[in-house]
């Protein structure tokens, strides 16, 4: 046990099965008498199911949230969150992560966090244990390492293969030659070609309707080193207010930084809007300030997507997304699914 991670804190965490993410978590209290709701990005149907459940069990909704997330965050097979998320354009994984906690309005994030497996679970610490709220790359990892999470090799032999295909592929001027037509791994064909912004988020509203909201991400593959996007950023990945819901964003960070949406979309709360204006809203702002050419289409529309998700504190929620096709996952009390978002544009994005 870690001297961070107090007697009580070990055995409330114990008893509902819950390892290192733990570690800075509040014990339970007692279940109130609200509907709670859960949502999360596409890859989160486990996330909302696990948050869902520990809700119900009294845990706080930012602890459900990050417990929800760190099933990912532990996932090899997602690309874009934690552990086998890909890697920057030296092959080293990079994480950014932040959380908001409704009741106090505290919020905490890291950047360009190596090694450590559960960057949300860190953020939490910043937020709880530091008068900070952004600790970036090593001082990140110091932190980490002084609240006791161990260091581990995040770069999957599966992601390390699909980086080093980018490698081989990209600039012509380049030494590294790729392998010949037909010699090259299935997987690794797949990811040829593309750059994934990923991330999840994870958006919690408990049985006192109060709100927590995490979101973390291994960021923008291939990324220049210490290239930070928006889930780090509070009012850009995700930003709350108790008394009136919860938002976040997956997708391109560059675009959400610029319009910092979280922060409009709980504006746009407070204003009485409902959570699926809301999220039209953010797109609409992000469609009309995306000024740069090489990134519009003949149209002049994003040649990107951005998604976001917002709760609000009635238990209402929507996700949206620029282009038509996206989901996202929610679980408000009978069972864990993915729903279609509401999107800006009626087709998909032509990739
Ligand atoms: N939205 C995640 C990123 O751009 O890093």
């Amino acid at each position: 046990m870690s001297d961070n991670w107090n007697r009580r804190e070990f055995l409330s965490a114990s008893a509902l099965g819950l390892g290192l993410t733990a570690i800075g978590s509040a014990p339970p209290k007692a279940v109130g008498k609200n509907r709670p709701v859960v949502i999360s990005s596409a890859n989160g149907l486990r996330t909302v199911e696990k948050a869902m459940d520990l809700i119900r069990a009294g845990v706080d909704p930012l602890d459900a949230a990050i417990e929800g997330v760190a099933i990912v965050e532990a996932d090899p097979n997602d690309r874009s969150v934690g552990y086998g998320g890909l890697p920057n354009e030296e092959g080293v994984v990079e994480l950014d992560a932040a959380v908001m906690h409704g009741p106090t309005h505290g919020g905490g994030s890291v950047a360009s966090l190596r090694n450590i497996m559960h960057p949300a679970a860190v953020a939490r610490l910043v937020m709880k244990r530091t008068d900070h709220c952004l600790i970036v790359g090593e001082g990140a990892l110091k932190f980490a390492k002084a609240h006791g999470f161990p260091e581990v090799d995040l770069l999957t032999d599966d992601s390390r293969k699909i980086w080093l295909h980018w490698k081989e592929t990209n600039g012509k001027e380049s030494d590294w030659l790729a392998p010949e037509e037909g010699e090259l791994d299935p997987l690794v064909q797949r990811f040829s070609g593309v750059r994934l912004h990923g991330t999840i988020h994870c958006s919690a509203l408990d049985t006192h309707g109060d709100l927590g909201c995490v979101t973390t991400t291994s960021g923008l593959s291939f990324k220049i080193p210490g290239r930070v996007g928006d889930s780090p950023i509070l009012g850009a990945g995700l930003y709350l207010e108790n008394d009136f819901g919860s938002a976040g964003s997956t997708g391109r960070g560059e675009a959400n930084l610029l319009n910092l949406c979280s922060f409009l979309m709980v504006e746009d709360l407070r204003r009485g809007m409902a959570p699926r204006d809301a999220v039209i809203d953010a797109c609409k702002r992000v469609a009309s300030t995306t000024k740069a050419k090489r990134l519009l289409d003949a149209k002049g529309r994003p040649k990107f997507d951005l998604k976001f998700y917002c709760l609000a504190k009635d238990g209402r929620f929507a996700g949206g997304s620029l282009w038509a096709g996206a989901k996202f996952a929610v679980h408000d009390g009978d069972s864990a699914r993915l729903v279609d978002c509401v999107s800006l544009y009626d087709e998909p994005l032509k990739t």
